[in-house]
């Protein structure tokens, strides 16, 4: 079975929550990883917080073989600091094709005032990184000794698996309004963040899919530049509990309620068959490490309700706590997935 989880905002929607329970509780053999080290996921798992830029999320399931999808871009610094932090040096792999960013790419970066400063771009070097992909002049993962040890097959390897039988997911990164092609150009990423991206930076056809998962947050983030419609001041943010700082570079998250408009352009981006809502437990406190859903209180689930209905997709997960198994899993009841 193939599982594609995708954000439906503009980033840091929980994915990485999402992908580490869906790891454990759904037996995945194999996770690949897409996007690139401006994307941060979060997973907090046995009292420890991971902030991961490289290593894929479904790390926590001891027994996932990890990947790294031929259109990602890592940089060898953080793909060290992340396998000694994660143990994980034994069961992640690299495709041939997989990206390299340099210092280079960050100098040049920084030095670039459109980018780094109009629009506020995480300055990793990403931009500049893709930007010599397309010119045919970035140097790949089989062009680094260092890296000899982790390099496989990755197509190969996730459609042989899905030939066997093997449970696979696809993790996304960012969200739908920060893509290339889909987003609020030019205040956007280098990429396309939409499922039929995702599948394409890994090497899969669309044919393969089973579940495509859109994750929401219960209200929208965005950081640096670009609109956000209804963006709440700082004040209200504080206010209301909505304040949050950005995995990888540290700045403030700007905050705006729940925007139905852009679920549902989400929504035709995308083509998904569930979606997940994670933080519950903000809008709606009582709601915090319940995994019931009638244990929820009656707002939380007038909430859901609500979107599920606007939204036509049944919503089957909903993050109820920043652990990975604060969860409420819908998808028996719903889709009859045990
Ligand atoms: P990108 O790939 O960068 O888009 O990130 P992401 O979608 O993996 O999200 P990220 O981890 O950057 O941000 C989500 C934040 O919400 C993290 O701090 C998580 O720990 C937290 N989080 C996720 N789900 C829940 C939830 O259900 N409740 C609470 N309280 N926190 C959550
Ligand atoms: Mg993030």
């Amino acid at each position: 079975m193939l599982q594609v989880v995708t954000g439906g905002f503009f980033g840091d929607e929980g994915k990485g929550k999402i992908v580490s329970y869906l790891a454990i509780k759904d037996d995945i053999e194999i996770a690949v990883r897409t996007g690139a080290v401006n994307a941060g996921h979060t997973v907090v798992y046995n009292g420890k917080v991971f902030k991961l830029r490289i290593v894929p999320s479904a790390f926590v399931n001891r027994k996932t073989k990890l990947l790294i999808a031929p259109g990602a871009l890592i940089r060898l610094d953080i793909l060290q600091r992340e396998i000694e932090e994660t143990a994980t040096g034994d069961r992640l792999f690299i495709d041939y094709n997989t990206g390299v960013i340099t210092e280079d790419h960050i100098k040049a970066e920084l030095k670039d005032p459109y980018l780094s400063e109009t629009i506020k771009s995480t300055k990793q070097g990403v931009g500049a990184a893709m930007a010599d992909r397309v010119l045919r002049r970035l140097r790949l993962a089989k062009e680094y000794m260092e890296l000899k040890k982790f390099l496989i097959d990755v197509p190969l390897t996730v459609n042989e698996g899905l030939e066997r039988g093997l449970n696979v997911i696809i993790e996304g990164t960012q969200g739908a309004f920060l893509s290339l092609y889909h987003g609020t150009y030019p205040y956007v990423t280098s990429r396309d963040t939409t499922a039929s991206s995702i599948l394409s930076e890994v090497g899969i056809g669309p044919k393969r899919v089973d579940e495509v998962i859109l994750v929401f947050k219960s209200y929208v983030t965005r950081v640096g530049a670009g609109p956000l419609e209804g963006e709440l001041s700082e004040e209200d943010a504080e206010r209301l509990g909505l304040v949050e700082y950005a995995t990888v570079t540290g700045r403030r998250r700007r905050s705006a309620p729940f925007n139905l408009n852009l679920a549902r352009r989400a929504i035709i981006l995308n083509s998904p068959t569930q979606i997940a809502i994670t933080k519950i437990d903000t809008l709606y406190p009582q709601a915090k490490g319940v995994r019931e859903y009638s244990k929820l209180p009656r707002e939380a689930r007038e909430f859901i309700e609500r979107i599920e209905e606007e939204l036509k997709t049944p919503v089957t997960l909903i993050g109820t706590g920043p652990r990975v198994e604060d969860m409420v899993d819908l998808r028996g009841e719903k889709l009859g997935i045990d």
